[in-house]
């Protein structure tokens, strides 16, 4: 049995990864703004209230977990607008930062304490994010915050090394769950199931790696 903490375990990849770990006999800390029916009925040890864009929360995420080793931590909480140069929304644009690039950072340096050696951190990032993958433009702000994210990943999976604790990256695919209005090619039963293979298969001489859930390596 492992201890995960999730964020974003509300719903969507957050609430799929939060009833599969379980199911497989983890003790899950589900992290989230407001506890839903489906993240209720799971057997998850639930920490509500927590809105990442407010200072407080990580204080409230540290006290919730005082006393706790942490073997998983999945920053997995994100949010998605979309910009274009017709509609460009610099507020739109720092609160994706925010949400999507610095939260996982806080979280993380929150939690550093709780992680040791064997421990493992995944960022649930976008092949979005990528510079060399992006042919299609657009989308200022996610593009960039989880670029961000990547490039924060990195350094995070050079400098905790030495402790050894790995750090990945993983694209969850184009999944149907409230942010894509569920139009993705896969549903988050099939993303949930590759992301945990790809936690299982994480490990010091791959961390810093960015993948797609389907096991594929993706470029920067
Ligand atoms: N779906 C895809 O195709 C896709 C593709 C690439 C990457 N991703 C990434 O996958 C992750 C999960 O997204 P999803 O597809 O599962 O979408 P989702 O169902 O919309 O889940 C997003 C989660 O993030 C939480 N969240 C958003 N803003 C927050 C805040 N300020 N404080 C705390 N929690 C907050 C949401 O909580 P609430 O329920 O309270 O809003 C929700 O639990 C994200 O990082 C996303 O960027 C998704």
């Amino acid at each position: 049995m492992a201890i995960i903490v999730i964020t974003g375990a509300s719903s969507g990849i957050g609430l799929e990864l939060t009833r599969q770990l379980s199911t497989q006999g983890n003790h899950i800390y589900a992290i989230c703004r407001q506890a839903t029916d489906e993240l209720k009925a799971t057997n998850a040890s639930i920490i509500d209230g927590i809105d990442l864009t407010e200072e407080q929360s990580y204080e409230s995420i540290q006290k919730a977990l005082e006393n706790v080793s942490i073997d998983v931590l999945i920053n997995n909480a994100g949010i998605l607008f979309n910009e274009s140069l017709s509609n460009m929304n610099f507020e739109q644009i720092e609160t994706q930062m925010t949400i999507n690039a610095i939260a996982p950072m806080k979280v993380t340096m929150a939690l550093l304490n709780h992680l040791s050696s064997g421990s493992k951190i995944l960022m649930t990032t976008s092949r979005m994010g990528s510079i060399e993958d992006n042919t299609s433009g657009g989308y200022y702000g996610y593009r960039a915050s989880k670029t961000a994210l990547n490039s924060f990943t990195k350094s995070l999976a050079i400098d905790l090394k030495n402790k050894g604790i790995s750090v990945g990256l993983v694209h969850p695919g184009f999944v149907q769950t409230k942010m894509t209005g569920f139009n993705g090619d896969i549903t988050v039963e099939q993303s949930a199931n590759g992301y945990i293979k790809l936690i299982n298969q994480l490990n010091l001489d791959n961390s810093g790696g960015f993948w797609h859930v389907n096991g594929e390596v993706l470029p920067w």
